[in-house]
């Protein structure tokens, strides 16, 4: 059986880098955006853009179809499980064979953070994961971070008294 390969957040920073990679090594998939125009004129004809939005269950099915693996993208703007779950419920009644998640460096000790809820509910969900644990990308310096670094000449970084790094 061929594999289908469905990229969440393929307009973004880390699933637009993911879709090149694959392009780079002649793997196709399909990209699962709100606007697919725009993510076909973003990556034109290699991938196959459908409609999907985590807010609407009505875009699921046709972009679930025929999926065997999932790359999943946590919206930043969508930190309450109830928000994801229904996505992921959806996958797994389409068959998904693999989960890779965009996960948190240190979720195993931080339970607050909207990654851990949805790490568990993969693993409630019995679906086969892959948990990318992250951490702080160098791209939030210029983003994120950037006016602090232009105001006060420094970051502001939930570590504590750990250290960290950026990547
Ligand atoms: N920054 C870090 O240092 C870091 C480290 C570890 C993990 N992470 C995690 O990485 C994730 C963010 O990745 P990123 O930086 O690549 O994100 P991003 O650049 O902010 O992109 C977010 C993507 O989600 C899509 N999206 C937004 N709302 C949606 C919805 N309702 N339904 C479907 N798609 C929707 C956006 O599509 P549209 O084009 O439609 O808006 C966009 O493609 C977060 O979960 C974050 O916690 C970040």
């Amino acid at each position: 059986m061929s594999s289908t390969i469905l990229i969440t957040g393929a307009t973004g920073t880390v699933g637009e880098a993911v879709v090149q990679q694959l392009h780079h090594q002649q793997i196709s998939c399909r990209v699962a955006v709100r606007q697919p125009d725009r993510a076909q004129a973003m990556f034109g004809d290699r991938v196959e853009a459908v409609q999907f939005d985590f807010l609407d269950p009505a875009t699921f099915s046709s972009a679930f179809v025929d999926i065997t693996h999932l790359f999943l993208v946590r919206p930043p703007a969508l930190s309450n499980i109830k928000q994801i779950a229904p996505a992921l419920i959806a996958a797994k009644a389409a068959g998904v064979q693999q989960v890779v998640f965009l996960s948190l460096m240190g979720v195993e000790r931080n339970r607050i953070v909207p990654h851990a809820a949805i790490e568990r509910c993969i693993q409630q969900l019995e679906l086969p994961f892959t948990f990318l644990r992250a951490g702080f990308f160098m791209q939030n310096l210029s983003t994120t971070h950037c006016d602090d670094i232009r105001l006060h000449d420094d970051l502001f970084i939930p570590a504590g008294t750990g250290k960290t790094k950026f990547y």
